[in-house]
């Protein structure tokens, strides 16, 4: 079986990482067909689009897609790119890796972020020039469609069921609604669930991240607190994420186009390889999944590093020792 991947890099260094997970993938014994296309600011320039029909067309029939960074244009192509794939949910693992100088080295937690509404739904206005005015929207569906995911995600033995994280005290009709569908949903599961105010998590995950497993969260909470996360596990270099749909889904490092360091090829190729992980998982081969994490943790620990992680290894250094490892 062929598996078609869309394969956007995109801007900055996604035009460096995203072919090193294509690399990794290619190393192992899975039929990939890569299709490429063209997203982001670089598009945008040169023919005023910053994500060309094709390019959504191709996301949304391919089997999986692979995704790098866009640059100012981010918003205007990952947004739709998720709507491409249909994608309900944002998984963002933030796992601190031995070896690594991470703030909490005993970090390991999965965030499972609503990713269509909310805050984020776009309904923002400006009423007058002293007032502006946002509608946040809270739907039971998306809820449970969330809910259920996340009830399926922790029914292995890894799991013991997962935190909801809401602000349902103030909030009381939006983040009332998604705590109360969250938790029925989990009760027809069977699966065990305990609450946290958003703000409460915030500290207690800084001071003591080992309480916390998968944590279910409405899409500006798991935006930012998995962003605070990658900051206990040392560094948005090698976060990865997964944007998953009923039918397909978008894998992308949870970093941007890093132009401080884009076209040294030097960036950190992790997060994307990661990301590639979880995509090959996605399809369904665990196996191979787990081989490219081992690889991707035993060259973190033992090198070659690129920059960001103390060392002075290139881009296809650190990609090649992954492969090597596999
Ligand atoms: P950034 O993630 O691009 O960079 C932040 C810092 O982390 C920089 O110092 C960078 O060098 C470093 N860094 C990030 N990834 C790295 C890697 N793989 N290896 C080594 N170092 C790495 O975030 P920033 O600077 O806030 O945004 C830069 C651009 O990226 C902006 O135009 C922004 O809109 C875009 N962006 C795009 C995203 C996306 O496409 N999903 C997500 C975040 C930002
Ligand atoms: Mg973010």
């Amino acid at each position: 079986m062929t598996h078609e991947i869309a394969v956007i890099p995109g801007d900055g260094i996604g035009q460096e990482v995203t072919p090193a997970a294509t690399d990794v993938l290619e190393a192992l014994d899975i039929d990939f067909e890569f299709v490429e296309a063209d997203a982001g600011d670089a598009v945008k320039e040169a023919t005023g689009e910053a994500l060309p029909e094709e390019t959504y067309e191709l996301a949304a029939s391919a089997d999986a897609t692979l995704f790098g960074a866009a640059g100012e244009t981010a918003a205007d192509v990952i947004l739709p790119l998720r709507d491409a794939v249909g994608s309900f949910v944002n998984i963002r693992p933030a796992k601190a890796y031995p070896g690594i100088d991470a703030v909490r080295p005993e970090t390991d937690l999965v965030f499972l972020r609503e990713n269509t509404e909310g805050v984020y739904a776009g309904h923002e206005d400006r009423l007058t020039e002293d007032v502006s005015t946002l509608t946040r929207v809270v739907t039971e569906s998306a809820s449970r469609e969330l809910a259920e995911f996340a009830c399926d995600y922790v029914d292995t033995d890894e799991h013991d069921g997962f935190t909801i994280v809401h602000k349902a005290n103030v909030m009381r009709e939006t983040d009332g609604l998604f705590r109360d569908t969250v938790a029925e949903v989990a009760d027809e599961y069977g699966v065990e669930t305990d609450e946290v105010l958003m703000d409460a998590f915030a500290t207690h995950v800084c001071l003591d991240p080992e309480q916390f497993d998968v944590v279910v969260c409405p899409n500006l909470a798991g935006d930012v607190l998995s962003d605070l996360a990658a900051g206990l596990v040392g560094g948005l270099g090698l976060l990865p994420s997964a944007n998953v749909g009923t039918e397909r889904a978008l894998f992308e490092p949870v970093h941007g186009t890093a132009p401080d360091i884009a076209g040294e090829g030097v960036a950190n190729p992790a997060a994307a390889i990661i990301s590639a992980a979880m995509l090959v998982e996605y399809l369904g081969y665990d196996e191979e999944a787990a081989a490219i994490n081992e690889a991707v943790e035993a060259t973190l620990e033992e090198g070659p590093r690129t920059a960001d992680l103390g060392g002075d290894a290139s881009t296809e250094d650190v990609t090649a020792a992954v492969i090597d490892r596999l």
